[in-house]
């Protein structure tokens, strides 16, 4: 049980990945906290996971800023502390650049950059963890698409791990080799 006691926030938690994310780290032994804006799909994840540990469902809409204070709160009330937060909600509308107006770009950051930003700057962070900065992204090549329990969910385990403590302030592409840095 490499997450035994760990309390996880994972945002946008009620289906695709995040579901992966909340499922792995459940069966390592974490308490999960799913943040999202789908009540219908919240639910219905909540039945599917309380089979493998203990969760619990905040229905918000994290791109209002005040929810972040709330979401933090929420989850030290229901489950007394919190270790790990997954950023991994995140709206946006694939449209070629060019016709890519200024509320497409409000919506990708204000579904993305700014929640990741609010909830990372709570004061309950700073005390627990000083320097580090955790994060995650996916994608394809290994000739099959990533499974989001198998591949994402087992890479956020491992860096929420004690197994991962030197690792900081990195950016680790799950990807199957889609992205090329040079
Ligand atoms: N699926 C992929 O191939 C892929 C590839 C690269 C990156 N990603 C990233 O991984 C993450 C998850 O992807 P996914 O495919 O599982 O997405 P998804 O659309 O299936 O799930 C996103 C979840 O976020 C929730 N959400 C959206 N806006 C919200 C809001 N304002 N407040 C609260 N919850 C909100 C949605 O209800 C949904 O449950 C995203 O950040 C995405 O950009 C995905």
């Amino acid at each position: 049980m490499q997450l035994e006691n760990k309390v996880a926030i994972i945002t946008g938690g009620a289906g695709g990945i995040g579901k992966g994310i909340a499922k792995a780290m459940l069966k390592e032994g974490a308490k999960v906290v799913i943040v999202d804006i789908n009540k219908d799909a919240g639910q219905s994840t909540m039945k599917d996971l309380t089979k493998f540990g203990k969760t619990h469902f905040i229905l918000k809409d994290i791109s209002i800023a005040e929810h972040s204070t709330e979401i933090i709160q929420e989850t030290i009330d229901t489950f007394g502390k919190l270790d790990i937060l997954i950023n991994n909600a995140h709206a946006s509308r694939q449209k070629p650049f060019q016709n890519t107006l200024r509320d497409d770009f409000d919506l990708s950051f204000n579904t993305g950059f700014y929640p990741t930003v609010n909830l990372m700057q709570a004061e309950e962070w700073k005390q627990k963890h000083p320097e580090q900065y955790q994060s995650m992204i996916s994608g394809i090549p290994l000739g099959r698409m990533g499974d989001p329990e198998q591949d994402i969910g087992k890479a956020a385990v491992f860096l929420s791990s004690a197994n991962s403590s030197y690792i900081t302030g990195q950016t680790i592409m799950v990807d199957g080799g889609t992205v090329k840095l040079t």
